[in-house]
């Protein structure tokens, strides 16, 4: 199943603390991690934060090919429950964007190397290492989680004009 993804300024869930997921194998947990992974792709996104299907859990989807590999390069779903940076490492500044502020991309700088603790969906503890773009993608998943966009990691001014600019499309009808 394909999901809607709620927009910025839509709904107030995207800016809310996501509760911790406290079942694990169950039939619901795998349809709800399937459908994100297909909302994901068909977006062509290479992550995907529960908060942005309006399901308030912490959970995130990421495939940094998108699901669309290049010769040489290796796809992974990786599944990020409950999840914690434990470690951080070194800079990167890069373009940004996110599924649920279309049409804007910024760039960010973030970690270069992030290291996190998560759960995968059968509840079992597992650490994965990222570097450059999975690392950008974790960080930024796991911000969602927590009610951060990459809208708060701009300048204030910056921000507020795309706030402006997004409020006026949703007038014109142009952001539902
Ligand atoms: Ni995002």
């Amino acid at each position: 199943m394909v999901y809607r993804i709620v927009k910025y300024l839509n709904n107030p869930i995207l800016e809310q603390q996501a509760s911790p997921v406290s079942e694990f194998g169950t039939t619901e947990l795998r349809e709800i991690v399937d459908s994100m992974f297909e909302t994901m792709y068909s977006a062509r996104g290479v992550g995907l934060a529960a908060p942005q299907v309006n399901l308030g859990l912490q959970l995130c989807v990421i495939d940094t090919t998108g699901g669309e590999p290049e010769e040489g390069e290796v796809q992974r779903k990786i599944v990020l429950i409950n999840p914690q940076v434990i470690h951080k490492e070194g800079k990167q500044t890069g373009e940004e964007g996110c599924l649920s502020i279309p049409g804007f991309r910024e760039p960010v700088t973030r970690a270069k190397k992030a290291v996190v603790r998560a759960l995968d969906v059968e509840g079992n503890t597992f650490e994965i290492e990222g570097e450059d773009l999975l690392a950008r993608a974790m960080l930024h998943e796991i911000d969602h989680l927590n009610g951060v966009l990459f809208l708060s990691h701009l300048s204030v001014l910056k921000r507020d004009l795309i706030k402006r600019k997004i409020k006026k499309l949703q007038k014109a009808g142009e952001w539902d």
